[in-house]
């Protein structure tokens, strides 16, 4: 298995030198231009590893081939696709390519934009031996060193989040990409920092994944804050636009994790809800000096006294030993 698990990761390492030749190469002259365009430099092209798909059924195929490796070894690596007829062919054509690293800097899939119009605007490798949705973050193993000396991390949605946030300095950056934050994400963070900065898209999605993912960072006993981005307005479009400051800006505006979600459910929920929220944030909490901790918060959050609110949350927490509980 593990023989097997290193031909995956020795393929991922040809296919992104591919990839990278193929960016640097006429065919590539558009995908330039289009980071280019973007602002992008070309520092953090290397950086990244960014390459390009050439518009081609069997380019990697066939140069994975010329590598000695059978089309089924391209299939299973994710990095060729089989149709139900069973023809093998290139799973990424034509796109900006993003690869995917592990903490050991690893090429473990990949992700694929398109550069003009098309669907999906990415597409991702599939899960293999080697990568499982969910379970890394983008940009992490280049993000590392610094976070470990700060101690603090950001986190964002997307692929050119992360790498603008490079860009402009902020070299503590991940990236959740497309999926929900998962716990075994959060976990990974913990390993490193004490703090998070989540950046969030100022839109409803947005606002929606940053009262989740802050709720499972805090519930991790790790302090997080939430910067949510002007309306229409990712990190990576803000930052072209307006620079360090801009995004120094909204940074200082920003509210910790618990305080937003408070806000959030204050402006969009009935009080009922709220308590309810409280009650299962604070029954979620595993470590006791954390319950500590976020009682009195979650209390005067709610306009509560902390008494007031240690007996409503005990009676609608009856799997908690109530015996205990001030009367
Ligand atoms: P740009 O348009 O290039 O600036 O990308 P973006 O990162 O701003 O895209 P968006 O805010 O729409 O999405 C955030 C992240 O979600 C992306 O970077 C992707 O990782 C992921 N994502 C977005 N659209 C898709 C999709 O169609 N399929 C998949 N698999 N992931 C997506
Ligand atoms: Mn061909
Ligand atoms: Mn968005
Ligand atoms: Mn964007
Ligand atoms: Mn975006």
């Amino acid at each position: 298995r593990k023989a097997r698990k290193q031909l995956l990761i020795d393929m991922h390492e040809e296919a992104k030198q591919w990839f990278q030749r193929n960016l640097s190469v006429a065919a590539g002259d558009h995908c330039r231009r289009y980071l280019t365009d973007r602002g992008m430099t070309g520092e953090m092209i290397e950086k990244f590893a960014l390459g390009y798909s050439p518009e081609d059924w069997h380019g990697l195929d066939n140069f994975l081939k010329s590598r000695g490796r059978s089309p089924e070894q391209g299939v299973e690596a994710g990095l060729l696709s089989k149709n139900e007829r069973g023809d093998i062919y290139d799973r990424f054509r034509g796109r900006l390519i993003f690869p995917i690293q592990n903490l050991s800097g690893r090429v473990i899939a990949f992700g694929g934009r398109v550069i003009t119009d098309g669907e999906p605007k990415y597409l991702n490798s599939s899960d293999t031996p080697i990568y499982k949705k969910g379970d890394h973050l983008y940009g992490l193993n280049l993000a590392r060193s610094t976070m470990t000396r700060t101690k603090r991390a950001i986190l964002t949605e997307g692929y050119m989040d992360v790498i603008s946030l490079h860009q402009f300095g902020y070299t503590d950056s991940c990236g959740v990409l497309g999926t929900a934050l998962t716990p075994d994400q959060v976990k990974r963070l913990a390993g490193f920092v004490s703090r998070v900065d989540l950046i969030f898209d100022g839109d409803g999605a947005g606002r929606k994944a940053a009262m989740k993912s802050s709720r499972m960072i805090l519930l991790q006993g790790v302090a997080c804050r939430v910067v949510l981005m002007p309306e229409g307005e990712d990190v990576d479009s803000l930052l072209q636009s307006k620079g360090v400051d801009g995004l120094e800006a909204c940074m200082n505006e920003a509210p910790d994790g618990l305080t937003f979600c408070m806000n959030t459910l204050r402006a969009e929920y009935a009080p009922r809800d709220i308590m309810t929220w409280a009650k299962s944030f604070l029954s979620d909490l595993s470590d006791a000096s954390l319950r500590a901790y976020y009682l009195p918060r979650l209390a005067t959050g709610l306009g509560l006294s902390e008494a007031d609110f240690r007996r409503d949350a005990g009676a609608m927490t009856p799997q908690r030993n109530t015996q205990q509980q001030p009367r």
